[in-house]
């Protein structure tokens, strides 16, 4: 493979080129009613390297919802409170079913097969709440991906957020069923709240792409030193990613794209190239499961012409 960084540049141009240019294909989110308001023609695309340089084409400095990408910033800020302790509360195996199912928690005694599914990510912010209002966690999550991100304009969309509220009779029922197992340390509603806030954080791939450079460098953000979780941590998020980071269809991708990522319903992905890159794509219409569209094909399509898949 015969790629250096110099190609970069018109290797994203040239991508973003081809799949604007395609018939469009896959639908907007649309029982999110607010995510369903997004011109759904955008896509962007954002490379941010191991040593800090940005590389970017198309919309990737429009402010979009991150929706299930929030939920790797959650994992990792429960990872660094409670290490290990969160496994007893959410397993690390793909569920292979849709992201809001509620089919396995029923056998599974109210135990999410991962932090990424909707229930593992419920559970997830059930952990890291602490009897605090959902605000006070919501300063933490909000706070932790500014530091990461080194950017702190990053913010809550709330129309998004109470959208989610006013239709999330699945997610809520996910919620009241793990809590008749008695697993629930809060008021289920402040649970919801919160994480329907941390659903609803907007940022742009350029933003998504640097917040995830950590996952890059063995946990480390080489620009000011700090170790933002341990190598081997690191480790663990990606391998979380490759298995489970786009529900029932993390084996295609894994198939297609041979990279940890992580999808979120307002059709970005955010996805590592480990000690060489991080990668954040969107594109609003999805496919069948819920992934980008556009955004699998261009990081399908990305890692053909550098060779970054893992595989
Ligand atoms: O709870 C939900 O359904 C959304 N807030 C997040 C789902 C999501 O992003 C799934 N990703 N592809």
């Amino acid at each position: 493979m015969t790629f250096t960084v110099e190609d970069l540049q018109t290797i994203l141009d040239e991508i973003t080129l081809a799949v604007t240019a395609l018939p469009a294909e896959g639908e907007v989110a649309c029982y999110i009613p607010q995510l369903a308001e997004v011109d759904p023609d955008q896509f962007g695309i954002a490379v941010a390297l191991a040593d800090g340089q940005i590389f970017h084409a198309g919309d990737a400095q429009t402010l979009f919802s991150i929706q299930s990408i929030s939920k790797v910033f959650t994992t990792t800020i429960a990872l660094r409170k409670f290490g290990d302790d969160i496994w007893k509360r959410v397993g690390r195996e793909p569920s292979g079913d849709p992201f809001n199912s509620i089919v396995q928690l029923e056998m599974e005694c109210g135990k999410p097969r991962n932090p990424f599914i909707n229930a593992g990510a419920i559970t997830i912010a059930d952990t890291i709440m602490e009897g605090r209002t959902p605000d006070e966690l919501m300063e933490e999550i909000l706070q932790f991906i500014r530091e990461i991100a080194h950017d702190d304009s990053i913010q809550i969309d709330k129309k998004v957020a109470e959208s989610e509220l006013k239709t999330g009779d699945r997610n809520a029922s996910l919620a009241h069923f793990m809590a008749s197992f008695g697993l629930f340390e809060n008021a289920v509603d402040d649970v919801l709240w919160a994480y329907f806030n941390h659903c609803s954080i907007t940022m742009t791939c350029e933003q998504l792409a640097k917040a995830a450079l950590f996952l890059v460098s063995d946990g480390l953000d080489k620009s000011c030193g700090v170790n933002v979780v341990s190598e081997k941590r690191a480790r663990r998020i990606n391998s979380l990613m490759m298995m489970c980071g786009h529900y029932d269809g993390s084996g295609e991708f894994a198939f297609r794209v041979g990279l940890p990522g992580k999808s979120g319903v307002g059709g970005g992905i955010m996805a590592v190239v480990p000690g060489k890159a991080s990668i954040a794509v969107w594109s609003p219409r999805l496919d069948k499961v819920g992934n980008s569209y556009l955004g699998t094909l261009a990081l399908e399509m990305l890692t053909q012409r550098t060779g970054w898949s893992v595989f």
